[in-house]
């Protein structure tokens, strides 16, 4: 990983976690269900999302005081899909994060309960922000329901269910991971965009970065699936191929589904000529996304 990157994670991850655990620990509700959620708060992950937003912001050179509420918010809803991904029902798998799955150590119900509760915190989170003006905040929740209910994530984990044991058309595979994956990560450097009130024409361009790497993300993620091990991944490998998932892999072979990711790469970079900057921190988690090894 690149030095700035690397250091820009360093700094940050710390502060989006501290900002975690102190959203759910103020929380005033049953142990029970507070143990559950924070159970998978602070088990860890990437926080690719969350650095996603403070990134765009530190590439358009914009501070702003609300954007670790917005960070934390995309990441609550992050981790509420991951257990719900999670559940017998669905993915049934048993590791995350390097750990046994929230349903493997509170049962279906609590898990089931707390990511109902990770949800609704998100939202609460966004009603919370104190710098924005209320317009913005209200794009801002309207965006996020968007990009994780019916018309995004949600959506796409319905078609992602719903195409197991079935043979989807590329078209049709691309849409499903735009909506699954890419739908949540294009939310987060929206958000950036959105809170730094920049032109149109500029956050067309970030859009077109976020599809390409809200692509390439789950291209890498299918691709890890078949290549990385329970261990480096930190949830079971070839979890994809048990529940035959329609995937790149499964579709294109695995130097395809390569090639494809490449490509999403490079667009995703290219899109970002705008900001005159080689090793803009946008560009390299572009990399990173592409690189990384769980
Ligand atoms: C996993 O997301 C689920 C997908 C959308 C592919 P991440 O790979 O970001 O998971 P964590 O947050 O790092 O655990
Ligand atoms: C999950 O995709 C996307 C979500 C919205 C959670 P996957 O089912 O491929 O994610 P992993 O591989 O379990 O992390
Ligand atoms: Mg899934
Ligand atoms: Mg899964
Ligand atoms: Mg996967």
């Amino acid at each position: 990983m690149h030095d700035t990157l690397k250091l820009f994670i360093e700094e940050h991850i710390v502060i989006i976690e501290e900002s975690l655990r102190q959203i759910i620990s103020e929380l005033d509700a049953p142990e029970s269900l507070k143990s559950s959620m924070a159970y998978s708060i602070n088990a860890g992950g990437k926080r690719i999302r969350p650095l996603l937003v403070l990134a765009t912001l530190k590439d358009l050179q914009v501070n702003c005081s609300d954007a670790l509420k917005v960070a934390c918010a995309v990441e609550l809803i992050h981790t509420y899909s991951l257990i719900h991904d999670d559940l017998p029902s669905m993915d049934n798998d048993d590791f995350r994060r390097g750990k046994l799955t929230n349903h493997k150590v509170y049962g279906e119900a609590v898990a089931v309960l707390a990511g109902d509760a990770l949800q609704a915190l998100a939202f609460e989170t966004l009603t919370k922000l104190s710098d924005t003006s209320t317009r913005i905040a209200m794009d801002l929740i309207g965006l996020l329901a968007k990009a994780s209910g019916a018309e995004g994530m949600v959506g796409g984990q319905i078609l992602d269910i719903e195409g197991e044991r079935k043979q989807l058309s590329l078209i049709e595979l691309e849409h499903v991971h735009l909506n699954k994956t890419g739908a949540l990560l294009s939310f987060c450097v929206e958000a950036g965009a959105v809170l730094a009130a920049i032109p149109i024409e500029e956050k067309g361009k970030l859009m077109i970065y976020a599809k390409n790497i809200g692509l390439a993300f789950q291209i890498q993620d299918d691709i890890l699936d078949v290549t990385a091990s329970t261990e480096e991944l930190g949830k079971t490998a070839g979890s994809d191929e048990s529940s035959e998932k329609m995937t790149y892999p499964a579709l294109l072979g695995l130097e395809n589904s390569k090639k494809r990711l490449d490509e999403h790469h490079r667009l995703a970079r290219e899109s970002l000529d705008f900001l005159n900057n080689n090793e803009s921190l946008l560009a390299l988690l572009a990399d990173y996304i592409v690189e990384r090894r769980y």
